[in-house]
């Protein structure tokens, strides 16, 4: 890493050589621009974050050229207890001795969709497949098969995974008749959705929603009081499923799923990234009287019912509970939050940090064009921390005091090197 912090953060890359050859070779064989969105670095702008991970370990990881960085990307998510975390690398491996995919149903997956249903008070049955997104598009279907309705209402630009019928912007290559029965409706108005529920009553087959308000290169926002009860009489009154979509803040709300942080009772839940500390395993969770919805969909694929992941997540839970990682993640958030808050004070930025405690947005004030929350993380990954300039950051159950005063310090640092705005 260049040690000249005087050069100017817009000419200096933070890819070493290892990193920029894995560029050109990137830029060669894959598309590229927004098809792998978020998980692309260039979605953090040009040279911000190293592009590539080699290695990772608890709340660390270990870039293309070798350099060390405490990680408050933590994947999107999936790393929920820290990486390589022994009790699920274990159960993994333990289970991937034996061929992954075997004929029919395998005793882990009845094991974990019982643990899932325990788990969550009110769900009745589980489907477990590999990702969020998978989870989310099948709810939508079991919602709608279920009332015999097509609408499904969603909120604001909120993302809800890779199904193109789901996309928060005009999805290119996809017929515009496809995207007629989803309404984004705005992030806290409850008045509107009441208005929307009274004119289309007989029509909603869903509402989708998640528990928090996270967009890029947006403060996250939580849900009103006033709102949270809309949502509940929208389903009360129209007889549409509600359908909650924990995959992003599952596990890093409420321990029990997000809903018990709003004070809401989901008919369908969906969870994802951190249920198998990065193994390939999620689930839609659904009540008893939406089991007649979920028979009869054709939901499979050749590589779901793989056993390692399985294991994983029942190992994941289990440490989580355990380890109380919830509440590591919240004590851990909330050091780094006041120690954020602090250096910005004494450095003379305006910040705007937002969001519970494990799940951070950190975002500047008067900051138009995002070029100083980049210049921001681009001089906190010289130093050796990651955060994301535009995308909410996770905490794992592995930021202890150690790595927190040590990010601290490097952040007070990337803030002091990062220009406060004109005048
Ligand atoms: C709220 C939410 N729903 C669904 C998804 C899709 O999950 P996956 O990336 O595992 O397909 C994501 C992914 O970021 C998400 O944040």
């Amino acid at each position: 890493m260049s040690s000249d912090q005087n050069s100017s953060a817009a000419d200096w890359v933070v890819d070493g050589v290892e990193g920029l050859a894995l560029w050109a070779r990137a830029d060669r064989v894959l598309p590229g621009g927004g098809i792998y969105l978020s998980r692309s670095a260039r979605f953090a702008g040009e040279g911000v974050l190293p592009g590539f991970v080699r290695d990772a370990m608890g709340c660390r990881v270990v870039d293309a050229d070798g350099r060390k960085y405490i990680d408050f990307i933590c994947a999107n998510g999936p790393n929920l207890l820290g990486y390589g975390h022994p009790a699920v690398q274990e159960a993994f491996l333990e289970q991937a001795r034996r061929p992954a995919s075997m004929n029919f149903f395998s005793p882990s997956m009845i094991e974990l969709a019982e643990q899932l249903v325990e788990r969550h008070p009110g769900q009745d049955w589980a489907v477990l497949a590999k990702t969020g997104s998978e989870v989310v598009t099948l709810a939508c279907r079991v919602a709608r098969k279920a009332t015999g309705r097509s609408l499904i209402v969603a909120f604001n630009q909120a993302y809800h995974g890779s199904d193109a019928e789901l996309s928060p912007w005009p999805p290119p290559g996809v017929p515009s008749s496809r995207l007629d029965d989803i309404v984004r409706l705005p992030w806290n108005d409850a008045p509107a959705l009441e208005e929307f529920c009274r004119d289309h009553s007989g029509k909603i087959a869903g509402v989708l929603f998640n528990a928090l308000d996270q967009n890029s290169f947006q403060p996250t926002r939580f849900a009103e009081p006033g709102f949270v009860r809309a949502i509940a009489e929208a389903g009360r009154k129209t007889g549409a499923a509600l359908i909650l979509d924990d995959v992003r803040q599952g596990f890093r709300m409420n321990p029990r799923g997000s809903h018990h942080a709003l004070g809401i009772d989901p008919d369908l839940l969906c969870l994802g990234k951190g249920l198998g500390n990065g193994y390939s395993v999620s689930a839609l969770l659904g009540r008893d009287a939406l089991r007649e919805g979920a028979r009869g969909i054709m939901f499979t694929s050749s590589l779901h019912f793989e056993q390692p992941p399985m294991q994983a997540a029942m190992a994941t839970l289990q440490a989580y509970d355990r380890e109380d990682a919830f509440g590591a993640m919240t004590r851990a958030g909330s050091r780094l939050r006041a120690g954020i808050e602090a250096a910005a004070v004494e450095t003379g930025h305006a910040i705007d940090f937002s969001g519970p405690p494990a799940m951070p947005t950190l975002l500047f004030e008067d900051d138009p064009d995002h070029s100083r929350g980049m210049w921001f993380s681009r001089e906190a990954a010289r130093r050796g921390v990651l955060i994301h300039p535009g995308l909410n950051g996770f905490l794992c159950a592995a930021h202890d005091d150690e790595s927190i005063d040590e990010a601290l310090f490097a952040v007070e640092e990337a803030l002091a090197a990062t220009p406060l705005p004109a005048g």
